[in-house]
């Protein structure tokens, strides 16, 4: 293989911060007022981590996700914070700039996306074309093909099929295709959001696996975005659970999954069969998500919390370091009951 054939990562030395997202603040205008999709969201995210963001339709998962690529729709907006990638404050950065940065260091999967394929190019030919746009320098036309060819292999894709076009595909053949499409560039960091919701459980399960394999393998950041924690929990080192807009509990995956701290995580767990183990016995999550237009004083889950007290409807608990890195928000996260005795 040539050295353009090679696929590697660019991401830094394992262990370095490569993404600090810094007291975040993003707003959709909108007739009604303002929609407080993600509100004051601080994490970080070292080079060669998995970071998994999980949470309810609706609490601002995605909309995380487009801040980070700056690919928010017209009526959204960053109106605070700091997305430092590699130190570089990607909210200062031009549109030019930012563009030149999507593929090349931060890529992204999306739910939908295996759909986006062009049914008129053969599906090489469209990830040829992202090469030609994005790669750094000028390849060859036989050295563009090798390329492909070795990222199709990486996925799971015989590469013969870098010739055929989008309907001679199946669905996560499709979505395979796509992951290709996301290293072909060597990001930095990949995002996937929902990556693999549409398809089958087999299919997403053999899917999340590979990917985590070449994730391993090139040592570049992934940050995996579903509403679905126990798919989360086999995939990522670190696990960001989200409400109504607000990170509420970040820490290890094995740690936030087996020891909630936040009633929020406890109460989404309990309505979560175990990776292991049947359906967990907790309490159930009663009650909506809030209304993001005019969401509650003091603590966002405060009417949905059975630990609640008054302190929570006037007061934002801040996220709190508890050890370990282990942070979340919530005045009450002594009270919360342990439930790893129950996963099994
Ligand atoms: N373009 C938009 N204009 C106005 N509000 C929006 C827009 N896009 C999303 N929202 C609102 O922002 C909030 C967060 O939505 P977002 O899509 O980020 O949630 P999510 O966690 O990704 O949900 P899901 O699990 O359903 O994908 C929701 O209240 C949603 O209705
Ligand atoms: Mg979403």
């Amino acid at each position: 293989m040539t050295q353009v054939v090679e696929i590697e990562s660019r991401g830094g030395r394992a262990g370095t911060t490569l993404l600090e997202v810094d007291h975040v603040v993003m707003n959709y205008t909108t007739k009604e007022g303002d929609v407080s999709a993600v509100e004051d969201v601080t994490f970080d995210l070292k080079n060669g981590e998995s970071l998994g963001l999980v949470g309810e339709s609706g609490c601002g998962k995605t909309s995380m996700a487009l801040s980070l690529l700056r690919l928010l729709p017209d009526n959204g907006e960053i109106r605070q914070g700091r997305i430092l990638l590699d130190g570089e404050d990607l909210v200062e950065l031009s549109e030019e700039a930012m563009r030149q940065r999507r593929w090349r260091d931060v890529s992204m999967v999306f739910q939908g996306a295996m759909n986006s394929w062009n049914p008129v190019y053969t599906v090489g030919d469209q990830i040829r074309e992202a090469l030609r746009l994005h790669w750094p320098t000028t390849l060859t036309y036989t050295e563009e093909t090798e390329r492909i060819a070795a990222l199709f292999e990486m996925v799971g894709l015989n590469s013969a099929m870098i010739e055929r076009y989008p309907h001679e595909f199946s669905g996560g053949m499709r979505q395979r295709a796509v992951i290709a499409m996301a290293l072909s560039c060597n990001p930095k960091l990949i995002i996937a959001d929902e990556p693999t919701t549409a398809l089958d459980v087999i299919v997403q399960d053999q899917i999340l696996k590979e990917l985590k394999e070449v994730q391993a393998e090139l040592g570049m950041s992934i940050i995996y975005i579903s509403h679905d924690i126990a798919v989360i929990a086999e995939v990522t080192d670190r696990i960001g659970v989200m409400y109504a807009g607000k990170l509420v509990e970040l820490g290890d995956t094995l740690e936030v999954f087996h020891r909630p701290r936040h009633p929020y995580a406890y109460l989404l767990l309990g309505s979560t069969p175990s990776i292991t183990g049947p359906r967990r016995k907790l309490s159930p999550l009663e009650g909506e998500p809030p209304n993001l237009l005019d969401p509650p004083k003091g603590c966002r889950f405060h009417p949905r919390c059975p630990f609640a007290s008054d302190r929570c409807k006037s007061e934002e608990p801040p996220m709190t370091d508890i050890g370990g890195g282990h942070e979340v928000a919530c005045f009450h996260w002594e009270e919360v009951p342990e439930i790893r005795e129950l996963s099994k």
